[in-house]
């Protein structure tokens, strides 16, 4: 594992919830920033399902250096590249791409991949991982899955994503091998478009005292 992922797991160890975000112009990048940051939560991944990922993570990361900020739904090369070229810190993929691993591994860029069963985090060990994206993790079993995989894989950890809220933040972030959670809620891009960042600001407050519950 390299130095750069040890220490992007080590932030998200800290903050415990990773936004997922769309945006849908790259404008909207720092006043959502803002609100995140007086939440308290100085974290995004920025999803690459719009054209203004990369102009957004680059904003980001010019103006908040401070923040923790990756690219998400990094589907190809093409996007490892952009989000790298971009100053993003790491990348998440919602499935296991061996080539998008492979060229996130080569390029130095630190990588979450997504996995949703045991042989996604055997695939993951190969490439000398020790912690992935769970994705669909309501939809694929949620806490009685990671429950099952800590027996097997006693040291991975994870970071489950995908119909995570306020009333299931507690029972994942409960379990030891789970690092963060990843989600939409605070971040909805209905909130987004509707610039609704004080409320932005007011839920990722609210995750982030529902985590301190679990520190
Ligand atoms: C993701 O890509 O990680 C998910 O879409 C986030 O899942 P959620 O919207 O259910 O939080």
């Amino acid at each position: 594992m390299t130095d750069n992922l040890s220490n992007v797991l080590a932030r998200l160890g800290e903050t415990r919830v990773l936004p997922v975000v769309e945006l849908d112009t790259s404008e909207a990048a720092l006043p959502l920033a803002r609100a995140l940051m007086a939440g308290g939560l100085p974290v995004a991944e920025i999803t690459f399902r719009s054209e203004a990922a990369a102009a957004s993570i680059g904003i980001l990361r010019e103006r908040f250096p401070e923040m923790l900020v990756g690219a998400g739904t990094v589907l190809d090369i093409e996007q490892v590249e952009l989000a790298y070229g971009a100053g993003s810190q790491f990348a998440v993929t919602p499935g296991f791409n061996p080539a998008v691993v492979q060229a996130c591994v080569e390029t130095g860029l630190p990588i979450l991949p997504g996995i949703n069963n045991p042989t996604g985090v055997e695939q993951a060990m190969g490439f000398g991982l020790d912690a992935v994206k769970f994705f669909p993790a309501e939809a694929s079993g949620g806490v009685r899955f990671l429950k099952a995989l800590s027996g097997p894989y006693p040291s991975m950890r994870f970071v489950p994503t995908g119909g995570i809220a306020p009333d299931n933040l507690g029972s994942y972030l409960a379990l030891p091998n789970v690092l963060a959670c990843g989600g939409s809620w605070m971040v909805s891009p209905a909130l987004v478009r509707a610039s609704g960042f004080d409320e932005i600001a007011r839920l990722a407050g609210e995750a982030v005292a529902l985590a301190a519950r679990n520190a």
